[in-house]
């Protein structure tokens, strides 16, 4: 299906950033907002990120100018039958998708496409607000959408095949790396990043490494910044109500470590509040030293669980030393459970999440390198030492069982 005429519904951070990846491929779009002032600040977004790009080399003055004029600021639906796909950008809240999707099925020509940009919003149940459900389909995006290289394409349950492949080609003809991936709770990437990010808080509150030493290992072993730097980067608050949501869908294993919803409840969000994991210079939000204020907050953590016997220093005692790798452990774990599930294919796994959080390496390299059969027993070590969240997958054991090495 070709498609020259793109609509995008909702101009905020992400709505913004599509448009300037879809204009990048010489795509015209029109941009809805609900409100004028809402499409002034998108387009003013718009503006800043295209003159981002030519400061880069990117773009030339003209080639930015053109650019911008295939945007079309729209406030109502009523020039949408011109689209031949459409990408909602809306805010996360199923009652204003539905809304929004009832209105696309309404204005829409029969042939066009209705993608969503949902993080965690079932797609076959926004579909389900359409009588096109086989046209629906995921297109996540991740932020900023212009220089991030990963579209996860996420078919629902009645989406068509074409309707998957032409999303696919979309994506590709950004300039993306454009990944099928079946539906589930946080889709593929940021599924894997949770088990991270809650390994990074677990390491901190068990007292096993500091602030400094766990970005540090997470550096040098694969990452762009170290997980509680980009914690407080995007805030505590969002990343609790991640967690909680991946608790809620996945159970156990993603159990929410105790410092974050601590952190929240102390204001200390990150760079926002100026007071994170990191304290953060009040006028130019540059990041200073660590947080004193972490320390009689992990105390009243540690206090806690030893009260209630849940963990004591010598469990902790007798676990490997701390290590880049072993931050990675459960990422790894996850990345098993997401091929048995048949989330993705296995060879898209690695450039997903690569493409995705800007990883040099992903958990299956990992896996390969660390050694499959070590990562097992890793992974059995702590589990037997009663922690949940390194059940192994099923399938890494199988692999192992079955003498491989690696995984591709
Ligand atoms: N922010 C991220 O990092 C990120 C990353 C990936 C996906 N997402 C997803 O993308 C979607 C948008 O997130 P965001 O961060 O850009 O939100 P946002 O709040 O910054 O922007 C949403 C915009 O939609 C507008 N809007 C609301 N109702 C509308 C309507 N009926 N018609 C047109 N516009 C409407 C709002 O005025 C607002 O400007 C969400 O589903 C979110 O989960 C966000």
């Amino acid at each position: 299906m070709q498609i020259s005429q793109v609509a995008v519904v909702g101009a905020g951070t992400m709505g913004a950033s599509i448009t300037v990846a879809l204009v990048g491929a010489g795509l015209k779009v029109l941009l809805k907002e609900t409100e004028q002032s809402f499409l002034d600040r998108g387009l003013a977004n718009v503006d800043r990120f295209l003159a981002g790009k030519v400061k880069k080399g990117l773009l030339s003055e003209s080639e930015a100018a053109a650019q911008r004029t295939l945007i079309e600021p729209v406030l109502d639906f009523s020039r949408f039958a011109e689209a031949d796909f459409v990408i909602e950008a809306a805010p996360e809240a199923l009652n204003i998708k539905r809304e929004i999707f009832e209105q696309l099925d309404q204005w829409c020509n029969v042939d066009a496409i209705l993608a969503t940009n949902t993080s965690s919003l079932s797609i076959s149940q926004i579909a389900n607000f359409t009588r096109r459900a086989d046209k629906v389909v995921g297109m996540h995006f991740f932020n900023p959408a212009h220089i991030m290289k990963l579209v996860e394409v996420i078919p629902g349950l009645e989406t068509s095949h074409d309707t998957v492949k032409t999303t696919l080609e979309l994506g590709a003809s950004l300039g993306k790396l454009s990944v099928r991936v079946e539906e589930c709770a946080s889709f593929l990437v940021n599924r894997l990043l949770g088990r991270y990010m809650n390994e990074s808080l677990y390491t901190l509150q068990d007292g096993r490494a500091s602030v400094d030493e766990i970005d540090k290992a997470a550096q040098d072993f694969a990452m762009p910044i170290g997980p509680l730097a980009l914690r407080d980067m995007n805030g505590a608050d969002i990343g609790l109500a991640v967690a909680n949501f991946n608790y809620l869908e996945y159970g156990e294993r993603f159990a929410v470590p105790a410092v974050l919803p601590l952190m929240v409840a102390q204001n200390l969000l990150g760079a926002k509040t100026q007071a994170g994991f990191y304290t953060y210079d009040t006028e130019t939000r540059k990041r200073q030293g660590v947080n004193p204020a972490l320390t009689p907050l992990l105390a009243s953590i540690k206090a806690d669980s030893d009260a209630t016997g849940k963990k004591s220093a010598k469990d902790i005692a007798v676990l490997p030393a701390f290590d880049g790798a072993q931050l990675f452990l459960p990422m790894i774990n996850e990345a098993f459970l997401v091929m048995q599930e048949r989330i993705c294919q296995p060879e898209d796994l690695d450039p997903a999440l690569m493409a995705g959080l800007g990883m040099r390496r992903g958990p299956l390299a990992m896996a390969a390198e660390i050694g499959l059969k070590d990562c097992l027993t890793l992974l059995e070590n702590r589990f037997a030492a009663g922690e949940e969240r390194f059940r192994p997958a099923p399938l890494l054991k199988r692999f192992v069982f079955a003498g491989r090495t690696s995984v591709i």
